[in-house]
């Protein structure tokens, strides 16, 4: 038999919900409680006709508040149509060994039923902040307590903009603003909602007070036709990062790491730009790492062809003043580390429209531009410097004393040197060789893939934070 999917268990439900209600002339709220109530009983409880407490039974055996050692998570079940993927979610984390309790936002009951939700929880859903039996049963503020590690899934553009501003006129953000703990965010939305500066500007306040994101991803929209940045990460990639949270192994767990990646881009028209061979990998591999450790990662990313690493906050930049700005919004940071191949010069004299072929024309004349140096801008900050300040060194020749001469130049902590010349197949490759400089000196590291130059790289970063 063909394996059900959480949505067409959703669907039954409603529907035999619906049907039970029409029988016996009930509500459908009616019918939810005695469904709850006798599954209370079912498992063993004295006879219930008060909810409140055929609820609390209800919760402690499924262990979400009680069971010592088991990591407990509130699920927020924001309302996108990626609700539905939130029940998948609720499915994984228990998988996981997490104890879930689960809120629904008013705007979730549309996409999902706090019965489906409930069914996958093993206890009821919480839905109400002015209602007598959640406040007397647990109540936001135990609910936000309660809980080891808060995650929004689907967060909505809206959910987003009432956290950022520390709304508190539902049970989601009563409990969101009571948390005294971690808080992950699953954004979904439409690209546009997602792109638009308020949008954006309430993630950097999230991000600046500590919350943590994962995704959201690139690809097809609900809406038809539509496709972009704004699909919620899949269910595993959010269980996934829910581990990452409480990785207390994981060597940079609590910390904010900020990496840049990628090439820039620096027009020279509206159709044409400058730009470099750097594909990303690198410091993708490096973000991916870190976020693995348990840090809290922000990535800031030139135009690349490779994908977000999951777990990580990432903003997309075109240009390196962009860059310098994205990093900048992005401090404070206890690590920077800088594997963007940025653009050197910008075109001065960069035409608004596009420049056209005249015959008889002078061939036109490109006028350069220095760009900021990202690296050493931050590396000289007084404030809000980083503890560790890491820069690579791209090199063609006399890679280690150049390197030791951009360390100096540029005020940073360490520098990953390697030889780019073409005949390495480094830039754009999938294996990088380089050597670490410090003030301690030059350690030169065997070839490696990018990936493993990533986890050595995190572990150093670890080990030195340590001290
Ligand atoms: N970098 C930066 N901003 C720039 C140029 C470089 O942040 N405008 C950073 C890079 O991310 C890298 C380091 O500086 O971490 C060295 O980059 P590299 O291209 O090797 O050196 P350049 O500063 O460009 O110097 P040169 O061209 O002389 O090698």
């Amino acid at each position: 038999m063909p394996s059900i999917t959480i949505r067409q268990l959703d669907e039954a439900l409603k529907k035999k919900l619906r049907l039970r209600a029409a029988r016996s002339g009930r509500s459908v709220e009616d019918e939810v409680r005695t469904i709850l109530r006798e599954a209370a009983d079912e498992r063993g409880s004295a006879a219930a006709d008060d909810p409140v407490p055929a609820a609390k039974r209800a919760i402690s055996r499924s262990g979400a508040a009680a069971a010592p050692g088991r990591k407990r998570v509130l699920l927020i079940i924001g309302g996108g149509i990626a609700a539905y993927k939130s029940l998948d979610l609720i499915r994984r984390l228990k998988e996981r060994g997490f104890a879930v309790r689960g809120v629904l936002t008013k705007a979730a009951e549309h996409f999902v039923t706090p019965l489906s939700a409930g069914a996958l929880l093993g206890e009821r859903a919480f839905t109400e902040l002015f209602d007598a039996a959640s406040e007397l049963d647990v109540g936001h503020i135990r609910l936000a307590r309660e809980c080891d590690l808060i995650v929004v899934a689907p967060a909505t553009g809206d959910l987003m903009a009432k956290m950022a501003n520390g709304h508190a006129d539902d049970l989601a953000t009563a409990a969101l603003l009571a948390a005294g703990t971690r808080i992950l965010l699953a954004p979904a939305m439409n690209p546009h909602m997602w792109a638009n500066k308020a949008t954006q500007r309430n993630l950097a306040r999230l991000i600046a007070d500590g919350v943590t994101i994962v995704g959201p991803n690139e690809g097809e929209m609900a809406e038809h036709g539509e496709r972009g940045l704004g699909r919620m990460a899949e269910p595993l990639e959010i269980a996934a990062a829910v581990e990452r949270q409480f990785a207390e192994a994981g060597a940079l767990a609590g910390k904010r790491v900020l990496v840049t990646s990628g090439p820039t881009h620096e027009p020279i028209d509206p159709v044409r730009y400058i730009a470099n061979r750097s594909s990303g990998k690198q410091g993708h591999a490096i973000a991916a790492a870190a976020a693995s450790a348990g840090a809290s990662v922000t990535l800031i990313s030139g135009p690349v062809n490779v994908p977000d690493p999951s777990g990580v906050s990432v903003i997309h930049v075109e240009t390196a003043r962009q860059m310098l700005e994205a990093v900048q919004q992005a401090l404070p940071a206890e690590v920077a580390i800088f594997a963007a191949a940025v653009a050197d010069w910008r075109v001065a004299n960069a035409g608004e429209q596009k420049i056209k072929k005249k015959p008889g024309q002078a061939t036109p004349e490109l006028a350069l531009a220095e760009n900021p140096d990202i690296l050493s801008t931050i590396a000289h900050r007084k404030s809000q410097r980083p503890k560790l300040v890491i820069g690579f060194a791209a090199e063609t020749e006399n890679v280690a004393a150049n390197a030791q001469d951009k360390l100096r130049r540029k005020g940073c902590d360490w520098i990953l040197a390697n030889d780019v010349s073409p005949s390495t197949g480094i830039m754009g490759g999938d294996r990088n060789t380089v050597a670490l400089v410090s003030t301690g000196g030059v350690e030169q590291w065997p070839p490696l893939s990018k990936e493993d130059v990533a986890a050595k790289l995190v572990a150093r970063i670890a080990g030195a934070i340590e001290k």
